[in-house]
Formats: C-alpha cells, structure tokens, sequence
C-alpha cells in the first residue's frame, strides 16, 4: 500500500475516538489529503436537535479550509464496524465541491483501518451538478456566484 494511503487510514482510525455521536452511537472518522499536501481530519458531530449534525467528510473538509487547502486528493471515511460506511448523499455533494468532475480516490474502511472498498468520488456522484455549472450560470446569467 502506498505510504500516503497508509498514513490517511491510521489518521482516519485515530479521529474515530474523537467524534461525538452520543444519538447514533456510530462515530465515523474521515481523512483526507489536500493540494497543499496536508492531511485534514474530521469526526462526525451530533447534536440533540438531530438533523443538524454534521458528518466526518463534512467536518474534514471543514479543517481542510481552515488549513488552507482547496481540493481533495484522496479521502479515507473509516465507520465504527465492518458496515460499509460510505458517505451520505449530502456529503458526496460537500466531496464534489473540491472533486472535480473526474472523482478522485475514495477508500472506505472498517473500524481497524482494513480496507472495504475502493470507489471514486465520481462513481459515488455521476452526473453531478459543480462549481464548473454554477461557474456557467454566473456567465449565461450574470449571477453572483461566488
Ligand atoms: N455519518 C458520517 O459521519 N459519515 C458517513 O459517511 C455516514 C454517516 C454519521 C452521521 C451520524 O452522526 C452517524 O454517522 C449516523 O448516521
């Protein structure tokens, strides 16, 4: 295994004891590698008023722009059993946002680090709706799109 991938999985096992999941009791862990080369980390964090918890890919993007990184490059979502615990619909658009269209790697682990599934962003959006087409609408419509 390359030694990136590595060290995002025993970072994404490691976040695991931090997330805050008292309702769900399913704590995630997420890991992900920017462009500036850092590695962001991310827990879920839940709240008593229960839709407005927030997922480990959510708040590891959090960190990542916060550090100063803008794109993802490999993201590593490690659940707290052998479920597979992919990411949620709403957090494969939050993925999509600094994806791209053509996806990067996504690598789903267990709650020891081993290894379920290996997908691409893309494979878990297609066909989805980004900056680029928001990017169109600004230009065709003269929308303030940030
Ligand atoms: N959750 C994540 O943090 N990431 C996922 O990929 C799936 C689900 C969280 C949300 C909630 O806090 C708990 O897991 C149960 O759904």
């Amino acid at each position: 295994m390359d030694s990136i991938k590595a060290r995002l999985i025993k970072a994404a096992v490691a976040i695991l004891e931090k997330a805050y999941a008292p309702y769900s009791n399913h704590p995630v862990g997420a890991a992900l590698l920017a462009n500036d080369g850092n590695i962001y980390v991310g827990c879920n964090v839940e709240n008593a008023a229960y839709p407005l918890g927030q997922c480990a890919e959510s708040t590891a993007i959090s960190s990542m722009i916060l550090g100063g990184g803008h794109a993802i490059k490999h993201l590593v979502v490690v659940g707290p059993s052998e479920q597979l615990c992919t990411p949620c619909g709403g957090c494969r658009q939050k993925i999509r946002e600094f994806t791209g269209v053509t996806g990067v790697p996504v690598s789903i682990c267990d709650n020891h680090g081993n290894i379920m599934l290996e997908t691409d962003s893309a494979d878990l959006l297609p066909n989805s709706f980004g900056p680029e087409n928001a990017e169109r609408a600004k230009a065709i419509l003269g929308a303030k799109i940030k």
